[in-house]
């Protein structure tokens, strides 16, 4: 494999989008995030609200009942609607058609979310990416792979890769498989670790922020509210992916001096991405 190429600020400046100042909440783009269920609703709180303060100028949570009044006291600014369900989503049902969708974080893999998620991908029709237990439901239900539109943006730590592409015996046959799995399935990996890595078919691109702050319980929620935000606002989903990684990794590097490797958490991500965009 030749050297990954390297996702670095010169890389990020070819396609960054400034804010036109006569832009409004409906030109910046509307996310949807489903997740959550009972007991990690927080899932769904640190996912909605870094996709937020990621620019988009809307977000709509989904997410069981049990949800409701966490995520509307937590962050007001965010619309909520609810599952029929209490304690684990059944079956998405949406007010509207956004530009994104990120589905996964904390939604569980009871039989009624994975028929959520088969039902759901036979209608959707928005821009996706999919994190945690909806990756962990296509790996049980490799068929359904088949249902994910192209360009989809899959952002799977080791554990979920090894379920979706199977074992591998050395880093080379790693992305060897990771790349095959894109070819096939027509997606973009977000393969996160240190560093984490992008794979787009035969391109491979590594990150270059972050450190081991981010070893926290939530972080990979927050990225997967980040990406989709930018995904509602246009980014080419290559591009959403790059730039969401970098500004992720970005806010770790800016608040290490700060919170040191110890008390860095998942909120402080949220908290730093307004430094990272400037
Ligand atoms: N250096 C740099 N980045 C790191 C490091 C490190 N040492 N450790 C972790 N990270 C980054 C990863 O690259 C990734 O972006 O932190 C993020 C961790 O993401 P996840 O592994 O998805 O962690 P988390 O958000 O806690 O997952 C929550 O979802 O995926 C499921 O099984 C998971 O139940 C868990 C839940
Ligand atoms: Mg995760």
């Amino acid at each position: 494999m030749k050297p990954p190429y390297l996702i670095t600020k010169e890389e990020i400046l070819n396609f960054y989008k400034s804010v036109n100042p006569l832009t409004h909440k409906g030109i910046q783009g509307h996310a949807v995030i489903v997740a959550g269920s009972y007991g990690k609703i927080g899932a769904a709180v640190l996912a909605s609200k870094s996709c937020l303060k990621s620019g988009c100028g809307l977000v709509t949570a989904f997410t069981p009942k049990c949800g409701y009044q966490i995520l509307q006291v937590s962050i007001p600014e965010v619309m909520v609607v609810t599952d029929e369900n209490s304690n684990f989503i059944t079956h998405i049902q949406l007010p509207l058609i956004p530009k994104a969708i990120g589905i996964g974080p904390g939604i569980g893999q009871e039989l009624g979310a994975q028929k959520a998620l088969f039902e759901f991908l036979r209608t959707n029709t928005s821009s996706l990416v999919l994190d945690a237990d909806a990756l962990n439901i296509l790996s049980k239900n490799k068929s359904w792979l088949e249902l994910v539109p192209q360009d989809t943006i899959l952002t799977p730590h080791q554990k979920e890769l090894e379920r979706l592409i199977g074992k591998w015996d050395s880093e080379s046959e790693k992305f060897q498989k990771a790349i095959a799995f894109s070819e096939q399935y027509k997606v973009i990996i977000v393969m996160k670790g240190a560093p984490t890595f992008i794979i787009n078919k035969t391109a491979v691109y590594q990150n270059t922020t972050g450190n081991a702050a981010l070893a926290t319980a939530g972080t990979g929620d927050v990225l997967t509210g980040i990406i989709t935000s930018l995904l509602a606002q246009e980014y080419e989903p290559f591009q959403a992916a790059k730039l969401g990684v970098f500004l992720h990794g970005l806010t770790a590097d800016i608040a290490l001096p700060q919170k040191g490797y110890q008390s860095f958490i998942a909120s402080d991500i949220i908290e730093n991405l307004g430094k990272a965009f400037l």
